[in-house]
C-alpha cells in the first residue's frame, strides 16, 4: 500500500501572472489529499472518493471524458503513459479535508498526488519538475483549463516549509521565508466557481489579443514589463483607444509582477504594513482591471481597508469569481481580527482559518 499526502496551495501574491510567464509567491498549505493505492493486475484504474462518496472505473486505454472530477485523474494517467510508455494498473482511495473550487488548487493537489503515486509505484524516478509539467498538462490539455505553471510546481517541488518565489518564465524556485511574527487567516466567502466554465480561458484569449497588438508596436509583455511604470503610460493609453477591456487585463498582469517584487522586499525589511498595502493593490487589480473578484470579497477588502489598525492588507487568493481571501496580520492581533471580522454579518467562526505553510507532495510512510 502506499500513501501519498498532496496539499493544496494559497498563493500570497503574483496572481494571474503564472500563464504570462510572471512572478508568484505560493506556498502550500496544511489542508490537502491523502491518496492510499496499490497495484492491481486487471488492466482498469479504480478511484474511489471518500469526499464524493463516488467511485469510478475506467481502462487507462480507452478513458472517456467525464466532465467531473475524474477527468483530474484520467488526465493525470493519460500524461503519466504519454512520458513512461506505461498502462497503469491500480486502485487507489482519496480522502480530502481541501475545499473545492476555492482558490486553493484542489485540482492540482489532484493531479500531481495521482502522478507522484504512479512514480512510486512504477519506480519511474520522475523529476519534481516533471511530474509538475505533466500535471499541467493534464489541467491544460485534458480537463482543458488553460492555467500556468503555479500550482502545480508548489505542490510537486517545494521541498520545505516556506512560501517559494517562482518565476514562470525559468522555473527558477527561491524559498522565501515568512517572519514568524506575521499571520495568514484565509476567510472563506463560500461561494463557489467552476473553472472550467468561468473566464479563466477568456481572460487568457484577451491576453493573447493584446499581446498580438503589443506586437505591432514591436513590444513584448516581458519588454513592457521592463519599462519604468511612466514609459508604459503612454503605451497602455494608446492601446485602450481600440481593446480597453484586453488593456486592462494587461495593466493587470504587468502592475501585479511589480507588485510581488515589492511585496518580498517590503517583507525582508519588516515593512509589514506596506507589504500589506500591495496585498490590498493586488486586490483591487483583479477586481477592476482583471475582473475575477466577487461581492463577498470585495467586502472583506473593504473591512480590512477600515480595519488597517489590526491588518496588514488581504486579497482575494487563486483564479477568482469565488472562494477565499487571505488577510495578513500580526501573531499578536490575530484573535482581535478573527472576532472583528465576526462583524461582517454572514462570516461565521468557521469561516477563517489560521494557515500553516507547509511544504509539497509526499509520501507517506
Ligand atoms: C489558477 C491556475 C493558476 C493561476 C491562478 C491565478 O489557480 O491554476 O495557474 O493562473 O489560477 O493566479
Amino acid at each position: 500500500m502506499i500513501e501519498i499526502f498532496s496539499p493544496g496551495r494559497v498563493n500570497i501574491i503574483g496572481e494571474h501572472t503564472d500563464h504570462q510567464g510572471g512572478l508568484v509567491l505560493p506556498g502550500c498549505i496544511q489542508y490537502g489529499i491523502r491518496f492510499q493505492g496499490n497495484q492491481t493486475d486487471n488492466g482498469l484504474i479504480k478511484v474511489i472518493s471518500h469526499d464524493m462518496a463516488d467511485e469510478f472505473t475506467f481502462d487507462p486505454q480507452n478513458m472517456k471524458k467525464q466532465n467531473n472530477w475524474v477527468d483530474y485523474i484520467q488526465g493525470a494517467v493519460f500524461y503519466f503513459t504519454k512520458e513512461t510508455g506505461i498502462v497503469p494498473s491500480f486502485k487507489i482511495s482519496l480522502k480530502s479535508n481541501l475545499q473545492i473550487a476555492s482558490g486553493l488548487s484542489s485540482s492540482a493537489a489532484l493531479e500531481v498526488g495521482i502522478i507522484k503515486f504512479l512514480d512510486i509505484l512504477y519506480r519511474t524516478k520522475l523529476a519534481a519538475k516533471k511530474i509538475a509539467s505533466l500535471a499541467r498538462l493534464a489541467e491544460n490539455n485534458y480537463v482543458g483549463v488553460k492555467c500556468g505553471i503555479m500550482d502545480q510546481s508548489i505542490i510537486a517541488r517545494s521541498l520545505n516549509d516556506t512560501a517559494y518565489l517562482l518565476d514562470c518564465t525559468t522555473l527558477e524556485m527561491e524559498e522565501v521565508r515568512l517572519p514568524s511574527d506575521l499571520v495568514f487567516l484565509l476567510v472563506d466567502t463560500k461561494i463557489r466557481r467552476s473553472l472550467t466554465s468561468s473566464k479563466f480561458n477568456e481572460r487568457l484569449e484577451e491576453l493573447d489579443l493584446i499581446k498580438q497588438e503589443l506586437e505591432k508596436l514591436n513590444l513584448t509583455l516581458q519588454g513592457l514589463q521592463m519599462l519604468p511604470p511612466e514609459d508604459r503610460e503612454p503605451i497602455f493609453t494608446q492601446l485602450k483607444e481600440f481593446y480597453p477591456i484586453e488593456t486592462k487585463r494587461l495593466i493587470h498582469v504587468i502592475t501585479e509582477n511589480d507588485r510581488v517584487d515589492q511585496y518580498k522586499q517590503l517583507i525582508a525589511e519588516s515593512n509589514y504594513k506596506a507589504a500589506g498595502k500591495q496585498l490590498i493593490a493586488s486586490h483591487r487589480s483583479l477586481q477592476h482591471q482583471f475582473d475575477a473578484s466577487w461581492s463577498r470579497a470585495d467586502e472583506i477588502i473593504q473591512w480590512v481597508e477600515g480595519h488597517i489598525n489590526i491588518v496588514h492588507g488581504g486579497r482575494m487568493v487563486g483564479a477568482g469569481w469565488g472562494g477565499n481571501v487571505l488577510v495578513q496580520t500580526l501573531k499578536s492581533d490575530e484573535q482581535k481580527v478573527i472576532n472583528e471580522l465576526k462583524e461582517i454579518d454572514w462570516i461565521e467562526q468557521d469561516m477563517i482559518t489560521v494557515l500553516s505553510i507547509r511544504k509539497g507532495v509526499e509520501l507517506l510512510e
